[in-house]
């Protein structure tokens, strides 16, 4: 039997389980069609909606990289300096949903097995804005969106209703994914901010909205650093900067937590994974810990702009893993190998100690005291 490197995932198939997250590579028509031509199994469209979007004067996003000579970390140019992070204070797409369905159309009719995901996002205040949702919903399937990516991640909102807001508020990430289903004909997955203290909650509100799957991470809230000659913010418009989002390296290990968490909590539900993904190991991690696909964006934009040496690079180092695995675990597809270290991540207590009874979690263990309790760390 030969390694079959297609997935299906959440009822979309798809021929190989990278895609290019919401954001630069999947801002136009041309962007997406160069990415499916370079490989890429699926794409999500820079996020689309119906409010009005001007972005700051200047620099949208930066890449910030470090150095062994000065061990700085900075958006300076640097001989012999390593990615870092990208930091973006960018909006959603700029183009409006009238732009956006020609082109839906044409991607799709050229490119018929590559999975298309519409990333939509509106308001979730009022009536007016939940029928928003469905009014994109409904434009974008009907252009032949093979699903569609609730925005509830966006850090850059200064709307109490929108963005990340929405992805900070229980209640609202349950009603809109609602209202959203009512009208959904294709799968509805739900991007996450990780900017909440137990992004389970919030997981939790969006599958009793009806979620098929959680999408995490988006970038993490920052700033740029101070430059140390002229006291100015790196990247700033007028002196001024505002909280922006950090993605790129810096943020795997934080946002492969945020997963962790997840699939712990929800072992039968579907994760799509994305934070500092550039090759196969990093994407690994997430498909180990029990993600069906996975996103990148930073690797992508360093790279012609829709990452063709990364996507290359991610489906040959992919099949070369199937391929020896095959060999010697008889594994021939991710099913076969997802989630495998999902429970793995356990409570501090439950790591070995020298001697194991010495230990109980930083209680005495005295009568009156509750026993640390293992099972939480797997429920
Ligand atoms: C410049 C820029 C613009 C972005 N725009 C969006 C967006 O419109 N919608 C969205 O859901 N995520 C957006 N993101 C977040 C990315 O899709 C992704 O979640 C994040 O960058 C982490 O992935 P990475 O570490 O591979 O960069 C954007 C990221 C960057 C750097």
């Amino acid at each position: 039997m030969a390694v079959d490197c297609s997935v299906d995932f959440t009822g979309i198939h798809f021929e190989n389980p990278f895609m290019l997250s919401s954001a630069p590579p999947t801002e136009s028509e041309s962007n997406i069609m160069r990415a499916f031509d370079a490989g890429w199994g699926g794409v999500v469209t820079k996020t689309i909606g119906l409010h009005p979007v001007v972005n700051v004067y200047g620099a949208k996003a930066k890449f910030m990289r470090t150095s062994p000579e000065t061990a700085t970390v900075s958006m300076k140019k640097t001989p012999n300096a390593a990615l870092h992070s990208s930091w973006n204070w960018e909006l959603i797409s700029d183009k409006p949903i009238d732009w956006w369905v020609p082109r839906i159309r044409r991607i799709k009719d050229a490119h018929p097995t590559k999975a298309l995901i519409a990333s939509i996002m509106a308001g979730s205040g009022n009536d007016k804005e939940l029928g928003n949702w469905q009014t994109l919903a409904k434009a974008c399937q009907e252009a032949g969106a093979d699903g569609l990516e609730l925005n509830f991640s966006c850090p850059h909102m200064d709307r109490k209703d929108m963005g990340s807001n929405i992805g900070k508020d229980q209640g609202l990430c349950s009603v809109v994914t609602e209202a959203v289903k009512e009208v959904a004909k294709v799968p509805v997955w739900c991007k996450l901010t990780p900017a909440t203290a137990d992004i389970v909650v919030e997981a939790a509100a969006c599958f009793r909205g009806g979620a098929d799957a959680i999408v995490s991470s988006n970038t993490f809230p920052s700033l740029p650093l101070i430059d140390p000659e002229t006291l100015d913010f790196e990247i700033n418009v007028d002196g001024f900067v505002s909280s922006g989002g950090l993605g790129g390296p810096a943020i795997l290990p934080l946002a492969l937590a945020k997963m962790a968490q997840l699939t712990k909590a929800f072992p039968d539900k579907s994760f799509s994974g994305i934070g500092g993904i550039t090759d196969f190991s990093q994407a690994l991690s997430y498909f180990l810990l029990g993600c069906g696909t996975v996103q990148v964006c930073t690797a992508a934009m360093l790279d012609h702009a829709i990452g063709p040496n990364v996507i290359k690079k991610l489906n040959q180092q992919y099949r070369e893993f199937l391929e020896k695995h095959e060999a010697s675990d008889g594994w021939h597809s991710l099913e076969d190998f997802r989630g495998l270290r999902r429970d793995r991540v356990v409570l501090q207590s439950d790591i070995r100690r020298p001697n194991p009874s010495d230990y109980a979690g930083g209680y005495d263990v005295v009568e009156g005291y509750a026993a640390p309790d293992s099972a939480q760390a797997t429920a």
